[in-house]
């Protein structure tokens, strides 16, 4: 996260804090974006107020805190606060709270400040599952994200009470993720776009217990998909047996296997504007899976394994195109330079021969990579346009992915145009 490259201050946040039961895990939202070198002025709701008291955010923020508009006004906070943040975050939103921004309304020192913001305004929503789904908040979300607000949607999963579904605040590392892109100032070019990525590694069944799988953290998949989403598009992803935090605004399909992989990114292409294979999908499963698991044999012998080749996903998502919808595909691919030539030699020939519109080259030598958080990427355009070379953070290296799509992507319509976007993980 950058501080101003002039006066070395940093980011100025506000935190709004909606009236919702998920109102605790704003604390945890504000202990990271301290954390991350944020300045954190929190501002509650009168209705927050009642769920977390205000000791409780000023000992974490550092600051005085009110609801009301009618303290310090020597200072003019109502104004001050929205004119001077660079960024604005209201988690949780409620359905309420969604409402009154639409409306503009500025009956407490929140209101005020979302519409005295011209800074970037990142809501994330969290409520009854009823109350999302409900024309008026259906329309509010609409209105919010036409005027260029963030609405991130909210998570599926166990709601206050007994029941679940579409509602759960994101998860806190989720919020932050999502603030520090509206920081970092990335384009959201791709509003509109849907996209379908696969990360993670496929496992291939041996017996019940047993796999043939491979080292890959699902890292990159799950960068390029907050990436992705933070500028804007509709995400779904395709994640095989990944163990990371849902990105915001991010739906996940868990699948296990090579044929999964295959079944869920060949289905999704039709709808989708880009897919992205990120996933390291085995290139070999047994021939069948044991029904119970293989016992050791008594005289010392090991069992052989007949294998077999798992389809090429991202050569049949290339040869699928040509249809109604021809989504961009982008395929990975991991080299090491050697006597036959340089890692570029090697990426520039896989490219013609993968037939993809975009190839993302790792630079695996020295076991780099799998797990890390940086790596080294060459991305690799047809048509001899010069390669882009990025080190460092997969995060980084994701915004280089997307930067050339949005160039392939160029004044192409959108598949879906009118589709809602994906749902992240919300409430509480
Ligand atoms: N891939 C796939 N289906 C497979 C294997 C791989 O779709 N059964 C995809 C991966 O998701 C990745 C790309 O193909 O996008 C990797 O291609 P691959 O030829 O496997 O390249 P490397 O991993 O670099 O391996 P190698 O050089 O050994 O071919």
């Amino acid at each position: 996260m950058s501080r101003d490259p002039v006066t070395g201050a940093a980011p100025t946040v506000v935190l709004g804090v909606g009236g919702g039961i998920a109102a605790y895990k704003a604390a945890e939202v504000l202990r990271r974006l301290r954390a991350a070198g944020c300045d954190v002025t929190v501002v509650p709701t009168r209705a927050a107020l009642r769920f977390v008291g205000s000791a409780t955010w000023e000992a974490l923020s550092g600051k005085p805190v009110t609801a009301e508009v009618w303290d310090d006004v020597h200072d003019v906070p109502h104004v001050r606060l929205g004119q001077t943040a660079d960024l604005v975050v209201v988690a949780p939103a409620t359905a309420d709270l969604l409402a009154r921004a639409a409306a503009g309304l500025a009956d407490d020192l929140l209101g005020n400040v979302l519409l005295t913001a011209r800074c970037p305004v990142l809501l994330a929503p969290a409520m009854h599952t009823e109350m999302w789904e409900n024309p008026a908040t259906r329309a509010n979300v609409e209105t919010l994200r036409a005027r260029g607000v963030v609405v991130l949607d909210p998570a599926v999963g166990r709601l206050t009470g007994a029941d679940s579904g579409p509602g759960r605040l994101p998860e806190p590392e989720a919020v932050v993720e999502a603030c520090l892109g509206a920081l970092a100032g990335h384009p959201r070019d791709l509003v509109g776009r849907t996209v379908v990525i696969s990360a993670g590694g496929t496992r291939e069944p041996i017996d019940p217990v047993r796999f043939l799988g491979n080292a890959s953290s699902g890292k990159q998949g799950y960068a390029l998909a907050a990436a992705a989403a933070a500028r804007g598009a509709r995400v779904v992803l395709v994640s095989a047996n990944v163990a990371l935090e849902t990105p915001a605004g991010v739906e996940v399909v868990p699948v296990g296997t090579a044929e999964d992989v295959r079944t869920e990114m060949r289905s999704r292409a039709a709808g989708a504007d880009v897919v992205v294979m990120a996933a390291a999908v085995a290139d070999f499963r047994p021939v069948a899976a044991a029904e119970h698991k293989i016992k050791k044999d008594e005289e010392g012998g090991v069992p052989s394994l007949a294998l077999e080749r798992t389809p090429d996903v991202l050569a049949e998502l290339v040869a699928d195109r040509g249809g109604a919808a021809s989504p961009i595909v982008v395929g990975f691919a991991a080299e090491t330079g050697d006597g036959t030539g340089t890692v570029l030699d090697h990426a520039r020939a896989k490219l013609v021969r993968k037939g993809c519109d975009l190839l993302v080259v790792n630079d695996v030598a020295g076991g780099r990579v799998f797990g890390a958080d940086d790596t080294q990427v060459h991305v690799l355009r047809p048509a001899g346009a010069p390669p882009v070379t990025v080190a460092g953070p997969k995060s980084v290296a994701a915004h280089a992915v997307w930067d050339a799509v949005a160039g392939l992507l160029g004044g192409r319509p959108p598949v879906r145009p009118d589709a809602p976007p994906a749902a992240p993980d919300a409430a509480g």
